[in-house]
């Protein structure tokens, strides 16, 4: 197989936790005999440094004419003075629309030898393995907003908007994910209070005749927040809008120990993009302490969702568990036991297990 991807590597960290999930796609192609050729480009405040803007054209055609894109993270404290439009975080947005991607999957799942440093008791947390369907390209993060002064007032505002055709396409996606799961779809709004959710329900309800196995539930997004921490196991498949989903992921992440566990995939009309959910985490830049396995797991997601390479992504997702299980963890994880590594260590170590499980397999068989 042969595909072209472009790495955006970003800021902060999203450097060094690129730089892992290009090495297991690199060693992904040398043991499955395919050829992924990588470009990588600048985006967010690198770009912004290079080149005047946080996302250069040249970075943008590329992406549209590659088969994915794989992005680290974007922003600093370097570049918070600057407005909304012209920071980093805007690179990434406009990345997002450019590409047209409206979906954004964002699997929380508990990785099991890790189910003791959840912040929730293992009762309370159960086996969770819930997927949050993220609109990303609507919303408050794309609607009309301005500031204006007044009588020596100033204001500013952002707003919510959605069209029935933005919420069906979103949905339709979390329907197919919840057919494809336990039946169970959790739509979550603010139907109490915000107009654009009073549509959001409508239409989402309006559709549930179509999908007759889904079980359709609406949740308002203050309750969902309350219970994903009090019984989160609840949850299979929850739709959200682009801010809810936002603000819920990086709750849900904490669940299962770190946001630094935690993948995404956006999908929709052009290359699809894979990243870790967390952010540049400036304060570990050039630390060797980034927990590259949110990373990793946006790579298994390319490479199954991306190119359906099924047995390739079980193979690194089947090594990064034994790794874990042998009680290596970044500081991020660590706990009374563990075996402290940094992210270059982890690789080392991941490295090694990857061969060993390939070894493994080649005998005896894969998934033995
Ligand atoms: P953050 O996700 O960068 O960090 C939140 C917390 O999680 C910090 O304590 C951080 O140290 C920790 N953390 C994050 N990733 C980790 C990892 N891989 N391993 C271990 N610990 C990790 O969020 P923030 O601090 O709110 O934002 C920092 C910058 O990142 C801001 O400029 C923000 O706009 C940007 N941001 C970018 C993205 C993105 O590029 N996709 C996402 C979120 C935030
Ligand atoms: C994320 C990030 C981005 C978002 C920012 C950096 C634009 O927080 O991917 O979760 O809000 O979508
Ligand atoms: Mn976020």
């Amino acid at each position: 197989m042969k595909k072209t991807i472009i790495l955006l590597p970003g800021d902060g960290i999203g450097p060094e936790v690129s730089r892992a999930a290009a090495t297991i796609l690199r060693e992904t192609a040398h043991e499955f005999n395919h050829e992924f050729e990588f470009h990588e480009l600048p985006i967010g405040g690198a770009a912004i440094d290079a080149a005047g803007t946080p996302l250069p054209n040249e970075t943008l055609d590329a992406c549209r004419k590659a088969d994915a894109v794989f992005l680290g993270a974007v922003g600093g404290p370097k570049w918070d003075s600057l407005p909304v439009g012209k920071r980093p975080e805007s690179g990434l947005l406009g990345l997002r629309k450019g590409l047209g991607l409206y979906v954004n999957v964002r699997p929380v799942k508990l990785l099991e030898p890790l189910n003791g440093i959840s912040p929730l008791k293992p009762d309370r947390l159960g086996d969770l393995d819930l997927e949050i369907v993220r609109e990303l390209a609507g919303g408050m993060y794309f609607g009309e907003r301005g500031n204006a002064t007044e009588k020596g007032v100033e204001r500013a505002w952002d707003t919510e908007s959605y069209s029935t055709p933005e919420i069906e396409r979103i949905a339709k996606f979390a329907y197919g994910r919840a057919e494809n799961r336990s039946h169970r779809l959790c739509s979550v709004d603010k139907a109490n209070v915000l107009t654009s959710s009073q549509l959001w329900r409508r239409t989402v309800t309006g559709m549930s005749s179509a999908y007759p196995n889904v079980k359709l539930e609406h949740m308002y997004v203050d309750n969902a927040a309350m219970q994903l921490t009090l019984k989160p196991s609840q949850f299979d498949v929850m739709l959200t809008t682009n801010m809810f989903g936002d603000i819920l992921s990086d709750a849900a992440a904490a669940l299962v120990g770190s946001i630094g566990l935690i993948p995404s995939a956006s999908f929709g009309s052009g290359a699809p993009l894979f990243e870790p959910i967390h952010g540049s985490a400036p304060t570990l830049a050039g630390k060797d302490s980034a927990n590259p396995i949110g990373s990793i797991l946006s790579a298994t997601m390319m490479l199954r969702d991306a190119f359906g390479l099924n047995l390739e992504a079980e193979w690194v997702e089947q090594s990064v568990v034994r790794v874990l299980g042998a009680g290596y963890r970044t500081p991020d994880l660590t706990g009374p036991g563990a075996k402290a590594i940094g992210t270059a260590g982890f690789m080392e170590i991941l490295h090694t297990e990857m061969q060993r499980t390939l070894e493994h397999a080649e005998r005896y068989g894969w998934g033995v």
